[in-house]
């Protein structure tokens, strides 16, 4: 898969990605990340690339030409645009999924006040990380980008996503390492006792357990997960 990603602040991606699972998947060329600044698009003599907001109102605006002239340059028939926004859809374990999918993405990182809203016609989707304001669109993008990779075939093993949080519309179970009594609290029994069947159930059990108890919206199915 390839990611290109718009930004005004391309130095806030320096190193994000030369750690661990992302830096393994990149080297085997299993992810292609390329970092754009939005800058380099603009044909504003002092490469200007935002503007106050008609009507009048607080902070700055990206402008459209930039954007539009990036997304002409970057984009083929295999791309899909992502546009970060608080407006957007909210962003979930399955778009992650769906997206891991795709052979190229674009995701453009708004700033300051936010966009044109004519940008919005160069896109194909627009996703929102959370309920909350971020100053930026590079967080969440990192954010989309880290959990995508890490969904890429041959990244890590099916194994060890197919058991996460939010596949089956429950939380993970509680895990647990050497050693077997740590400060008098203890391991569950169940799991040092070989049975498989049995660590099974009670794995599904906690997984109940504890959806129900942190995220019973999960359960009723009306989160998008289903
Ligand atoms: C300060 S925010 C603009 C907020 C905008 N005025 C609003 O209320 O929707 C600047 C940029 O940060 C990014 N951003 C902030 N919060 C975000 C979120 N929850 N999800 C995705 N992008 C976000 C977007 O790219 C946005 O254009």
């Amino acid at each position: 898969m390839k990611i290109d990603v718009l930004t005004l602040f391309p130095d806030m991606f320096n190193n994000i990605f030369s750690e661990s699972i992302i830096k393994r998947a990149i080297s085997n060329n299993l992810v292609e990340i390329n970092i754009h600044n939005i800058r380099d698009y603009s044909k504003d003599p002092h490469k200007k690339v935002d503007d106050t907001p008609y009507g009048g109102g607080a902070g700055m605006v990206l402008m459209c030409q930039p954007i539009f002239d990036a997304v002409k340059a970057l984009k083929t028939e295999n791309s899909k645009v992502i546009l970060l926004t608080p407006g957007g859809t909210l962003y979930k374990q399955k778009i992650a999924f769906n997206l891991s999918k795709e052979k190229h993405l674009i995701l453009i990182c708004g700033h300051y006040e936010g966009f044109d809203e004519r940008i919005k016609t160069v896109v194909d989707t627009e996703i929102s990380i959370g309920d909350y304001v971020l100053t930026g669109g590079e967080i969440p993008a990192m954010i989309i980008i880290d959990s995508i990779t890490r969904l890429i075939d041959g990244v890590i093993r099916k194994e060890s996503y197919e058991s996460d949080s939010f596949t089956d519309n429950l939380l993970d179970y509680p895990t647990y390492t050497k050693p077997r009594v740590y400060e008098g609290l203890e391991v569950p029994s169940v799991l040092i006792s070989g049975d498989h069947k049995k660590i099974n159930e009670w794995r599904r059990e906690k997984q109940i357990e504890v959806t129900k108890k942190n995220r019973p919206d999960l359960l009723k199915g009306d989160n998008g997960y289903e």
